[in-house]
């Protein structure tokens, strides 16, 4: 019961305000390059003028930095204090980003876009296929037929490894201890989650909920949603993903139709 509710929930709420403080070492420019040459391989380029959607969006990092680049850019999320943090951001560094609460599951927009992005395994928070499908569905919706999606997963192998199983540098701002627990019948792992904000004292759990769709799984309910991968790659390299991957991209796009040639 607590996972299904999980799906709906709003799981980032408590952390928002630490979030960029957890994410100070991710080279978030570094994956907008590596997102950029993944869209150049499959001949669909990210340019100036590029209507990209950054799908969980969070902080906007992703989204700030293609803004940064000349991308028209909307942000969407589920959780209103992760898109406060992007507000102010956004603000701060004088970009401009349309930034839209809303449920990856349950969206439509007024516009489509060039490309769509979802990153740093957003997807696997959507505990049921029937989400996921409904989320891919959603997306084919808001591509142009030329648009190319491009996202990540943890895999079952980073799931089954218990990869979310860390603790934090002693001397980081937010310390945390993590233990996760995988359910191999439900493909669900459980995160506990402990912080410690060093500024504060501020100290605080939580519980994470992802699952984990195999190759499989996701190539079906792509194509049940209108849309074929193209690509697949090791997370930040352009080499094929091994069994031992722990984060893959894929980069998938509308499937052509007859009306759509
Ligand atoms: C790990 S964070 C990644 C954020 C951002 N993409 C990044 O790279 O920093 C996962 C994000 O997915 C969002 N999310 C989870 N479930 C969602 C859903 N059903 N609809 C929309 N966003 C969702 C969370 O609110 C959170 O901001």
């Amino acid at each position: 019961v607590a996972r299904r509710a999980a799906a709906r929930e709003d799981q980032f709420a408590r952390l928002a305000p630490h979030y960029d403080a957890l994410m100070a070492p991710v080279p978030y420019q570094a994956w907008a390059d590596y997102i950029s040459d993944l869209a150049l391989l499959a001949q669909r380029p990210i340019m100036e003028g590029t209507r990209l959607l950054d799908l969980a969006t969070g902080t906007g990092s992703v989204a700030l930095e293609f803004a940064a680049r000349g991308c028209e850019v909307t942000g969407l999320d589920l959780s209103e204090p992760m898109l406060v943090e992007a507000r102010r951001k956004a603000e701060q560094r004088g970009l401009r980003a349309e930034l839209v609460q809303a449920d990856l599951s349950d969206f439509r927009l007024p516009r489509q876009y060039n490309h769509a992005v979802c990153l740093y395994d957003s997807l696997n928070y959507l505990l049921e296929p029937e989400l996921l499908e409904r989320a891919f569905a959603n997306v084919r919706a808001a591509l142009v037929p030329t648009g190319l999606f491009i996202f990540d997963v943890n895999t079952v192998h980073a799931l089954e490894a218990e990869l979310f199983t860390q603790t934090s540098p002693t001397n980081a701002a937010v310390r945390y201890r993590w233990v996760s627990k995988y359910d191999r019948r439900k493909c669900i792992t459980e995160v506990e989650m402990h912080f410690e904000v060093a500024q504060t004292g501020e100290v605080f759990d939580i519980v994470h909920y992802q699952r984990a769709y195999t190759d499989a799984e996701l190539r079906s309910l792509l194509h049940r949603a209108g849309l074929d991968v193209l690509l697949t790659f090791a997370a930040y390299r352009l080499t094929a993903p091994t069994v031992t991957s722990d984060r893959v991209f894929y980069v998938a796009a509308p499937r052509a139709t007859a009306e759509e040639p």
